[in-house]
């Protein structure tokens, strides 16, 4: 059990069950006791591994995308370049490296990290030593100019709701404890939601459940109105399904395996498929293009990896060359990430869409 497990224990006891939300929001950013203030989620002694901390080629890319995106954009002489939720600023430090190639690019870029955890922004910031950055503990207001932002692995860290079905309506999942232990319970009254957006074939069976990321809506909400009025473009990485579906994906990852999300909140990473299709709609409601969904797989294809693996392994030995080519398996094999991770972007004010998506 942790200090985390008693404050929400006392919580309960106290008000009675807690939403899911507030379980994983307390989980993963307690500003004492949360994950990301507290541990070293990342890397081989960490509890898992994001794909920048895989290999230098997917920040590269990705910087090369950003670059794209703002010819693309006409070349502006000022925009802000965003991060959201960077980890330890490796990708961001890959990106800004690949896009020197471009130098008019980085004299115009007003580079942003928005992290949370005040632990992590203070590696990035180590990281990031030799750059002006700003670092945020929540998206700032742009008052002017087109804004380029990158989210691998963020929207997938952001509390959500769940909802189950029963008699034909929706009844929130909160959490209470039972015999000192935490467990799942329904909320008495059932929730009157407009919410989901599931396809019109979807059988709502008995205790059938739904999910929402609330924030992830916001967030998308206050990225694509921006973009519409000022132009820009924004990169979602994440793992989650082609179409909004039903059912549980809420989970826990502690050295590199799963565990009970339940068990000792603050000492697990905990996350949850995120729903593109409901995003995507949101941002092209307010006015943002967006293509279809990519896997990561092909996403990382369509942008040259292949190309960029063979430039590395030309210098490598043979240690390195296996390692490189290993690397570039993990992140675009269907048997590992290339299928599970999706990309999806929203944009406005370019002249040809994003690369990296379509046929
Ligand atoms: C799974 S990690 C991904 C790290 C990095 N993007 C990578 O790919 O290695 C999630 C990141 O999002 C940050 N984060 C989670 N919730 C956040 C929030 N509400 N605002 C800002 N950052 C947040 C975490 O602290 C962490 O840096």
């Amino acid at each position: 059990m942790t200090e985390l497990s008693d404050i929400l224990k006392a919580r309960i006891a106290d008000t009675g069950p807690i939403s899911m939300f507030e379980y994983m929001d307390m989980a993963l950013a307690h500003p004492k006791f949360g994950y990301y203030q507290n541990t070293d989620p990342f890397g081989k002694n960490g509890d898992f591994i994001t794909a920048p901390e895989i290999s230098q080629m997917f920040g590269e890319l990705i910087g090369l995308w950003c670059v794209d995106c703002w010819i693309k954009l006409g070349t502006p002489s000022h925009f802000h370049l965003m991060e959201l939720g960077p980890g330890n600023g490796t990708l961001m430090c890959d990106a800004l490296r690949s896009s020197a190639l471009a130098p008019d690019f980085l004299n115009a870029a007003k580079i942003h990290m928005v992290e949370s955890s005040e632990r992590l922004a203070n590696i990035q910031q180590k990281n990031l030593s030799s750059y002006a950055v700003q670092w945020h503990s929540e998206i700032p207001k742009f008052e002017d100019g087109p804004i380029i932002v990158i989210a691998n692995e963020f929207f997938d860290a952001l509390p959500i709701q769940q909802f189950e079905r029963h008699e034909g309506k929706w009844f929130e999942r909160l959490i209470t404890v039972e015999d000192n232990f935490f467990s799942y319970t329904t909320a008495e009254k059932p929730t009157e939601t407009d919410l989901f957006k599931f396809s019109e074939n979807t059988v709502f069976e008995e205790e059938s459940i739904a999910e929402v990321n609330p924030l992830a809506r916001e967030i998308v909400s206050f990225l694509a109105t921006i973009i519409s009025e000022q132009g820009g473009a924004a990169l979602c990485i994440d793992y989650g399904p082609m179409e909004s579906a039903l059912g549980d994906s809420f989970q826990a990852v502690q050295n590199h395996k799963f565990v009970d999300a339940l068990q000792t909140p603050g000492s697990a990473d905990l996350t949850a498929h995120v729903d593109f299709k409901t995003l995507s709609d949101i941002a092209k409601n307010l006015g943002c293009s967006s293509l279809p969904l990519s896997t990561q797989g092909r996403f990382l294809e369509r942008l040259g990896i292949e190309a960029r693996f063979w430039q590395l392994s030309k210098n490598a030995d043979a240690y390195q060359k296996e390692k490189i080519a290993n690397d570039m398996k993990r992140l675009i094999s269907t048997q590992e990430m290339g299928t599970l991770f999706k990309a999806l972007s929203f944009y406005s004010g370019m002249q040809e869409p994003p690369s990296g998506f379509g046929e």
